[in-house]
């Protein structure tokens, strides 16, 4: 069942000199959780942050940390991310040889698994595995920047793995990342959404601006 609307505000876009006030700011904002965008300049290019920031950076906010690993090979990591501090671990498909067995690594370190799909991974990927899984992550982009384009195609993925979620009554969070703004928020929420990661729409303005923004993703 789709549950309230979560906005999860992704660092990504927060000022890098500054990430400890940045999540102190979101976080008194009204974010909900915290996205932490992990990238290895290999499965996306472009290069972030690891887990030595997120353990930084725990202390600064009690709300759950998102972390979402665009990393390969992604098994090695998990123990680091989770040791971190992370909450939620979400993983891509094509990040390892064996998913399922990556998603209960996860929830044997005590940690909420997810699984993101890229804009050209079919939902039915998730067919064999739902049962694993406390999160689905629909990438309304490609994975690697900020501020792109929001990619239509990807709400009627959305609808699909709503559906498959429903049907299977799963507690299951349908996340998407990528583009989103008030509109399209609206749109991804119409669709079945119900968390949005939102970097340059929470970011945008300054930390003056950050509830505003916040809340006019909430709408
Ligand atoms: C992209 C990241 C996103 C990104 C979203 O690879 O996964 O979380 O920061 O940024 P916006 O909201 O600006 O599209
Ligand atoms: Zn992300």
């Amino acid at each position: 069942m789709q549950q309230p609307v979560r906005i999860a505000p992704s660092i990504l876009s927060a000022d890098f000199a500054r990430l400890g006030e940045e999540v102190r700011a979101v976080d008194e904002a009204g974010a909900d959780w915290i996205h932490v965008d992990v990238m290895d300049g290999h499965f996306v290019p472009n290069l972030t942050i690891g887990p030595a920031v997120v353990k930084a950076l725990r202390p600064h906010s009690a709300k759950p940390f998102d972390v979402h690993l665009m990393i390969s090979p992604v098994d090695p990591f998990l123990e680091a991310f989770a040791g971190a501090g992370a909450d939620i671990i979400t993983v891509h498909p094509e990040a390892g040889p064996h998913l399922h067995r990556t998603l209960q690594a996860i929830r044997a370190l005590g940690k909420r698994a997810g699984v993101a799909l890229n804009p050209s991974t079919p939902a039915k990927m998730l067919d064999y595995v739902l049962e694993e899984v406390d999160l689905v992550l629909v990438m309304s982009v490609n994975p690697g920047f900020g501020g792109q384009g929001f990619i239509d195609s990807q709400l009627r993925k959305i609808e699909a793995v709503r559906k498959q979620i429903d049907k299977l009554g799963l507690a299951v969070d349908l996340e998407v990342d990528g583009g989103i703004d008030p509109s399209t928020a609206r749109r991804a929420i119409d669709s079945g959404a119900d968390v949005l990661v939102a970097g340059t729409a929470t970011f945008r303005g300054g930390p003056q601006k950050y509830a505003a923004n916040i809340g006019d993703l909430r709408r």
